[in-house]
């Protein structure tokens, strides 16, 4: 019998666990490879929910998270602790994914040991060093130690191409965030979390709700401050609407936002939800005001118009498929145009209907394939 290939799957953020639970579970069902995950947990609490909802049992935990943490931090303590993960079970593919100091990381490590990389979420970019930070340089030198690349879109593809990569090694699979997401809303919907339950009987007494969120190093300072004064001011304008706000555990979002919204009858600061909870939340709310990632490509699929609190974007298909609603961080931009598309319907109603530019739900089978393909050349 052939023996088996070693794969080994980092993570290390909330969203790394979300759009990786999919493609490992397909992965640990396949008989023709050995799986194991290692969590650097440079987020723990949000990462752990995640792993629980999904059912994924980490091998190896870093267990590297800090109050505070910086980037030096967390790029020292991965690399250090990879480096014996790596040399004592020897896989032979390491998957990635996306753009935080966790991918970075294992990234730098899996080329210091000849292991071939998989980047799932591969080609995203804003070309714009700066922002954001420092995620852009997190893809582009990602994209650099890469073996193979997994691409959501054609667009992102052609980024990679322009940048020399060979054309062979790209793939475009879509998004596994919609694969997720499709598993999420099938369990939400067989049984309630205690926290939908509690939500449903706040939000009852509204006609509408916003969902907020944020955590961006960009909008860090100002922005953050900005943003708050905006939903003030949208809860204001409309005295129908609950606005919901999950606020990031990273102390320099929590801090702000607590201070500038807490004691408002309008606006809920709720912790981090759980997943499924979080995707329940979006599907009853109106609209999304936000500055991640991931929700920008989970709310098309729900029908739900994004109002991106950022200055670019790496995910301009959504922009230019009407998804997504480019504000910035000014207070007036965001105000209006969450009012205006809270209150004209001909308007909203032609953004929820466009379709999900990023996924399919099929991206992990995808990425399944090719890598069988990939080690039947070998
Ligand atoms: C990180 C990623 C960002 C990603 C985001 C997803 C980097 C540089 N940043 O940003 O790309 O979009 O995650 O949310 O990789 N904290 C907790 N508990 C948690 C998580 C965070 O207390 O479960 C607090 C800690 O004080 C921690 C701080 O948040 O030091 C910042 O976490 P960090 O991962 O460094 O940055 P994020 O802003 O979460
Ligand atoms: N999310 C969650 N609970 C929350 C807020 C977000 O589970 O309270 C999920 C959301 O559905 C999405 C992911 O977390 O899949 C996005 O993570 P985040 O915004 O922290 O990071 P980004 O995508 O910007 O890197």
């Amino acid at each position: 019998m052939q023996n088996k290939s070693s794969i080994l799957f980092v993570i290390g953020t909330r969203p790394e666990a979300i759009k990786m639970a999919p493609l490992i579970h397909l992965f640990k069902k396949s008989s023709e490879f050995t799986v194991n995950v290692c969590v650097t947990a440079q987020h723990r609490e949000m990462l752990d929910q995640v792993l629980e909802i999904f059912q994924i049992k980490p091998d190896f935990d870093l267990n590297i998270m800090k109050e505070n943490q910086d980037l030096f931090d967390i790029t020292i303590r991965i690399l250090t602790g990879l480096k014996k993960i790596i040399l004592s079970i020897k896989p032979s593919f390491i998957f990635v994914h996306g753009d935080t100091t966790t991918t970075l990381s294992s990234s730098i490590a899996c080329f210091y040991s000849g292991i071939k990389l998989c980047h799932v979420e591969a080609g995203l970019r804003t070309f714009n060093k700066k922002s954001p930070f420092p995620e852009e340089m997190n893809r582009q030198l990602t994209s650099r130690l890469s073996d193979i690349h997994f691409c959501p879109t054609k667009r992102s593809k052609e980024n990679l191409i322009r940048e020399n990569i060979d054309k062979k090694n790209i793939f475009i699979t879509g998004n596994t965030v919609v694969d997720a997401l499709e598993i999420g809303l099938e369990k939400i919907k067989k049984n309630k979390t205690n926290r939908v339950k509690e939500l449903e009987a706040k939000i009852e007494e509204f006609h509408n709700m916003i969902l907020v969120t944020g955590h961006r190093r960009e909008n860090h300072g100002t922005g953050i401050v900005n943003i708050c004064k905006a939903l003030i001011k949208i809860s204001e304008e409309l005295k129908n609407t609950m606005i919901i706000y999950p606020v990031h555990l990273n102390p320099k979002i929590m801090i702000p936002v607590n201070k500038l919204l807490k004691n408002n009858d309008r606006i809920c600061l709720v912790e981090p939800l759980d997943y499924l909870t979080f995707i329940w939340l979006m599907n009853k709310s109106k609209l999304i005001l936000t500055d991640s990632g991931g929700i920008q490509e989970e709310a098309p699929s729900l029908g739900k118009p994004v109002i991106l609190l950022r200055e670019n974007t790496e995910r301009p298909e959504g922009i230019e498929n009407g998804n997504i609603i480019l504000v910035g961080d000014n207070i007036d931009e965001i105000a209006n145009t969450t009012v205006e598309l809270m209150t004209n319907s001909t308007k909203y109603n032609k953004v929820s209907q466009l379709k999900n530019p990023f996924g399919d739900g099929n991206a992990s089978k995808r990425i399944l394939k090719i890598i069988k393909k990939q080690i039947k050349k070998c």
